[in-house]
């Protein structure tokens, strides 16, 4: 759904460009107070100072919205999460309280294979219900983009299940958030090939790439480049294999040791490399070269207690920093977005700035669409934030606290 809206009296507040933002451009804001903006058939048409726009009767075909005292921001771009999934992982939660670590339990078979258990039993319209109502969360928030993965299939009938679900919520006519799908079926090897992690990346480059493919299911590959999981060398093998099929690349990186996982990103071009606790100075070094987006993900360090992405580092060796939740039932069940404004601002001291350039159009260009969102200019689409004060830095300072009062998707206003 589209429409034609004028928003004026407000007070936009947005990165420029069309590609990402490196470095020191990431903290450049362009403001601009009393300022209108118009968006025709949900595309934005006009940036610029307010100017009268009831003159004439071109202008009885808008919606107005006299957004005065409000901040205009571009519509969040959540660049990497898992939010289809069914069960949830409480339990194991609470023995993460106790001390136990997030990788044994899943050694001892808990983790991710617990949720992959839940997603196989569950059924199409069950899980997309409950990713629906993940995307309303979104929504209320001010995303207007979610990047969603598959990974708790590990088997080729479940992993296409999932990524059938995000196709199916991308194609409804009234979303309000666009789903960008992404095929992570190497995200654990299943309980039927232990001990056979080759055979499993085998598995999956012969007999479940070739349909996801085949069937336009996923745009991006990605994996759980991990100690004891995939390892640099399978990791490359499928990433490769899957670039030969026409998909994008990314990586889970460098997340619980240092195992190299943001080297591979750089010497495959990959469009991101994401979570990257452990990534060494040279290897940050390489993905700034080679324009590697760096997806940072702080709720999954705070939830896992772990130390931070060294973010304000990343941005001062000139990489284009990507902030998003990583929504998932187990290192992370939080897709806070106020929250995640608040630890990287407070803990990877990244500027209030450079936080909005990584939620907006760095969190596009690590979907491959810095072209057409992430920032507020002629020609990209008109989706929106709308904060309910004209202080944007309100956004990490009210810690943990919505600030969102609409969010505006190809024109059409939803409030909140
Ligand atoms: O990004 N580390 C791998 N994948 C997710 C966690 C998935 C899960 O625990 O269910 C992550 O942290
Ligand atoms: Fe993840």
């Amino acid at each position: 759904m589209t429409e034609n809206l004028i928003i004026f009296n407000v007070r936009v507040v947005t990165p420029l460009g069309f590609s990402a933002r490196r470095g020191r451009e990431m903290g450049e804001l362009y403001i601009l107070d009393e300022a209108t903006v118009e968006v025709t058939r949900g595309l934005i048409t006009y940036v610029g100072p307010n100017r009268g726009e009831q003159r004439d009767g071109y202008y009885q075909r808008y919606w107005h919205y006299n957004a005065r005292g409000k901040c205009l921001l571009p519509g969040f771009v959540d660049s990497h999460t898992h939010f289809v999934f069914a069960g949830e992982r409480a339990e194991e939660f609470s023995w993460r309280l106790k001390g136990e670590s997030y990788m044994s339990i899943m050694e001892r078979g808990g983790g991710i294979a617990s949720t992959v258990k839940a997603t196989r039993a569950c059924n199409f319209i069950r899980l997309r219900a409950k990713a629906e109502d993940f995307l309303k969360q979104m929504s209320a928030q001010g995303i207007t983009t979610v990047e969603g993965k598959s990974g708790y299939g590990l088997d080729r009938e479940t992993e296409l299940l999932q990524l059938r679900v995000m196709h199916s919520l991308n194609n409804d006519e009234h979303k309000r958030v666009d789903v960008v799908s992404t095929f992570l079926g190497a995200h654990a090897v299943p309980q039927e090939y232990a001990g056979r992690t080759d055979e499993y990346v085998d598995f999956i480059i012969r007999e479940v790439l070739p349909s996801v493919t085949q069937n336009e299911l996923a745009e991006f590959c990605d994996v759980f480049c991990e100690q004891g999981v995939f390892s640099i060398e399978q990791s490359r093998r499928l990433l490769l294999a899957a670039r030969s099929q026409g998909l994008a690349l990314k990586l889970h990186a460098d997340e619980i040791v240092p195992l190299g996982g943001a080297g591979l990103a750089a010497e495959l071009s990959a469009v991101s490399a994401d979570h990257l606790l452990h990534a060494s100075d040279a290897d940050i070094r390489a993905m700034a070269e080679k324009g590697v987006v760096a997806t940072l993900l702080p709720l999954t360090a705070f939830a896992l207690k772990e130390p931070y992405a060294r973010g304000r580092e990343m941005i001062d060796a000139g990489c284009a920093v990507a902030l998003a939740t990583d929504l998932n039932p187990g290192s992370c069940f939080s897709g806070s977005i106020p929250l995640t404004f608040a630890l990287a601002c407070i803990y990877m001291n990244m500027s209030i700035e450079e936080a909005i350039t990584a939620l907006t159009l760095n969190g596009a260009a690590a979907l491959n669409r810095a072209d057409s969102i992430g920032s507020i200019e002629v020609g990209k689409k008109g989706d929106f934030a709308v904060l309910n004060t004209d202080n944007y830095y309100f956004l990490p300072y009210y810690v943990g606290t919505n600030c969102v009062n609409a969010t505006i998707k190809e024109g059409v206003i939803y409030t909140i």
